[in-house]
């Protein structure tokens, strides 16, 4: 695991309208991997359609796994997933879950900052990035899309699922509008089940 400090220079003018940004209590992360959450969220449902065997996924936000873990047994043995999270503690967890479930050999875990993903080496390599209930989190929206634009093939896909209610409409449409702004353009929305709403967005062209 590798602790990331550097920092980017985006504008965070365009963050009106967004939801305003705050840390998942500590307890939440142990209820994001509960067999509850699997019954009623399947990962499968969330991000199965889009991730094909030997891709390279990014998973920010990833927290203990929940996603993660998924990701590198859907991604197989010569795929890769890329964690990221700001919580070092949360990777640890991640990493102890995958070294258990036997998946570490396919996740790579950085410990990440706000402004700074520390996936740089990976630019122009990334299949797809997941950022499962984390968007409203990020506190630098464009410099994130920024760096999403830089890590993504130009096939690559963006997909962005929130809990209604927790994430309003209006915190969603600002969400996408900023996504919008960064040149992404939305696709047929994913079939995530009505708690949620979700995006599929291809990166501009560069
Ligand atoms: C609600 S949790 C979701 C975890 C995971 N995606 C899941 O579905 O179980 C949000 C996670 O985003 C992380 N986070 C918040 N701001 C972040 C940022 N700027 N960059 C990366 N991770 C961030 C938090 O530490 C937390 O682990």
């Amino acid at each position: 695991m590798r602790t990331n400090t550097r920092t980017s220079n985006s504008d965070t003018t365009v963050n009106s309208g967004l939801p305003k940004p705050h840390q998942c209590p500590w307890f939440m992360q142990y209820m994001l991997v509960s067999p509850l959450r699997r019954l009623l969220e399947p990962a499968h449902r969330l991000v199965g359609p889009h991730v094909k065997p030997g891709m390279t996924v990014l998973d920010p936000g990833c927290g203990f796994g929940y996603i993660s873990l998924p990701l590198a047994r859907m991604v197989g043995p010569q795929g890769l997933v890329l964690s990221a999270d700001v919580s070092s503690w949360a990777l640890a967890r991640l990493e102890h879950r995958a070294r258990k479930a036997g998946l570490i050999d396919r996740i790579e875990a950085r410990v990440c900052n706000p402004r700074d993903l520390g996936f740089d080496d990976y630019r122009g390599a990334v299949d797809l990035v997941t950022v499962i209930h984390a968007l409203h989190e990020f506190e630098d929206l464009p410099g994130f899309l920024e760096q999403v634009r830089r890590l993504l093939k130009s096939t690559g896909r963006l997909l962005v699922v929130e809990l209604k209610g927790h994430v309003t409409q209006d915190q969603f449409a600002a969400e996408m509008h900023c996504c919008r702004l960064a040149g992404f353009t939305e696709l047929d929305p994913p079939q995530v089940g009505p708690k949620r709403q979700a995006a599929l967005l291809a990166p501009p062209m560069s």
